[in-house]
């Protein structure tokens, strides 16, 4: 086989055999295809496209480079999620522990990425003492032991995909369906779950900037996990302004601990997404009948308090200070310099938010990496006091900014008022949820 016959192939239009994309992913795993030639073939994937097969021999050749994850020693149906990346989305820190606490298995290896602001594993960090870098035969026994645990992927899982995703950011060929597609879900596949719910984001702090798009992405992934034996559902959900009210590390625990402590309305966009997320996981692994079967057991798993002991449990066999885990001692890890309150500037009603500048404002401040070396500031970052549909007035709080180092403490608060839109005339906010697939 000759490479270059298989990209001209691509170019041409035409599907790839299982064979010619499992010697592709082989070959430039080893180092045997050079950069320029996989170069060549993303472009060609990103203007040709792939079909569902296609894009499912892709992510199971991808998911072979490395190390597979075997949980079927561990009892019960092991439950898995992934969001495609929005700002305030703490979902995870909420979800899996009330999921675990309802009866599943939650043996979640989080990727540390490159966010506004970290990433769960950095919102776990943010507890004093919280390890995500154990090792898996330790990770087994937090699971047996409690139903949950979250950690760092290990090292070597899915190779193939790290070196063609720092090739694809050179080459702008990140944005192409099929290879974001077979990137998450290698991971996922490889990471060992039966169930992996999906919460694919859109607007204008996602990824997927349209609903369409979205749709796409969550339709072919879906039929990926599904071809490959899982079972998996995507929910398409909102971007176009933070999930939650918390934008931080420190902040965002905080949010999912008010939250585990009923302390947060069912009206919440955040509470919403997390029940979506949640009741589906259920439905999937047959723990519960229906959505509304479902919903009424996390519901419950939060009056009782049962989802916030089994995150305080993770915390402790993680090594931990889970005494922090109160709505009232979380203050401590949030107490910062300075508040820093940005006020509206003009009477009339919030229409719109620009969530990804709202991440890079929390950024600024010290919540995010923009280096993979770049220290993270657990403390820092930002809660909104507004969303998108709010009347203000001149002088309201729109947000209030937790400041420690005030280097950038201008350029935040110009970024965060120029990302909240205010206008004389009310427009309807976007919906939570777009819809739901599989
Ligand atoms: N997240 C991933 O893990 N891979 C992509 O290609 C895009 C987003
Ligand atoms: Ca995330």
């Amino acid at each position: 086989m000759q490479f270059v016959n298989i990209i001209e192939k691509k170019a041409d239009g035409l599907e790839l055999t299982e064979e010619e994309i499992r010697y592709m992913i082989t070959g430039y795993t080893a180092g045997d295809i050079p950069d320029y030639q996989m170069a060549s073939m993303c472009m060609a994937i990103l203007q040709r496209g792939m079909t569902a097969r296609e894009a499912t021999d892709l992510t199971l050749a991808m998911m072979h480079s490395g190390d597979v994850v075997d949980l079927s020693d561990l009892p019960g149906v092991k439950l898995d999620k992934h969001s495609t990346g929005g700002v305030g989305d703490t979902t995870t820190l909420v979800v899996a522990p009330l999921v675990a606490a309802c009866g599943g298995t939650v043996a979640k290896m989080s990727g540390r990425g490159l966010g506004h602001t970290g990433g769960t594993l950095d919102k776990l960090e943010s507890i004093p003492g919280t390890k995500v870098e154990i090792p898996m035969e330790r990770f087994r026994e937090i699971v047996r032991e409690n139903g949950v645990s979250v950690i760092g992927q290990s090292a070597n899982l899915v190779p193939a995909d790290k070196k063609m995703y720092a090739l694809r950011d050179v080459t702008a060929t990140v944005r192409s369906i099929p290879l974001i597609a077979s990137s998450i879900m290698s991971k996922k596949l490889a990471s060992g779950a039966d169930v992996i719910m999906l919460d694919v984001k859109t607007g204008s702090g996602a990824f997927m900037r349209t609903v369409d798009e979205a749709k796409q992405l969550a339709e072919l992934m879906v039929s990926i996990g599904t071809r490959s034996g899982r079972k998996v559902r995507a929910a398409i959900t909102d971007m176009n302004q933070p999930l939650g009210m918390s934008v931080g590390n420190a902040l965002e625990v905080q949010e999912a601990v008010e939250l585990l402590s009923g302390q947060i309305p069912e009206t919440d966009p955040l509470y919403e997404v997390c029940m979506i997320l949640g009741s589906s996981m259920l439905e999937l692994a047959r723990l519960a009948e229906n959505e509304a079967d479902a919903r009424r057991m996390l519901k419950e798993k939060i009056q009782n308090g049962e989802g916030l002991a089994r995150l305080r449990k993770m915390i402790e066999l993680q090594g931990g200070d889970a005494s922090y885990l109160t709505p009232e001692r979380m203050n401590e890890l949030v107490a910062v310099k300075r508040h820093v309150p940005v006020c509206a500037d003009r009477d009339g009603y919030v229409v719109s938010m620009m969530a990804e500048e709202i991440g890079e404002t929390a950024r600024l401040l010290g919540a995010g990496r923009l280096k993979k070396e770049d220290p993270i500031d657990p403390a820092v970052g930002l809660v909104m006091k507004v969303r998108c549909g709010a009347k203000v007035s001149t002088g309201d709080s729109l947000a209030v900014l937790y400041v420690n180092d005030e280097t950038n403490l201008e350029e935040a608060i110009r970024l965060l008022k120029a990302s909240i839109r205010i206008e004389p005339e009310y427009h309807k906010p976007n919906p939570m949820v777009y819809g739901v697939i599989g």
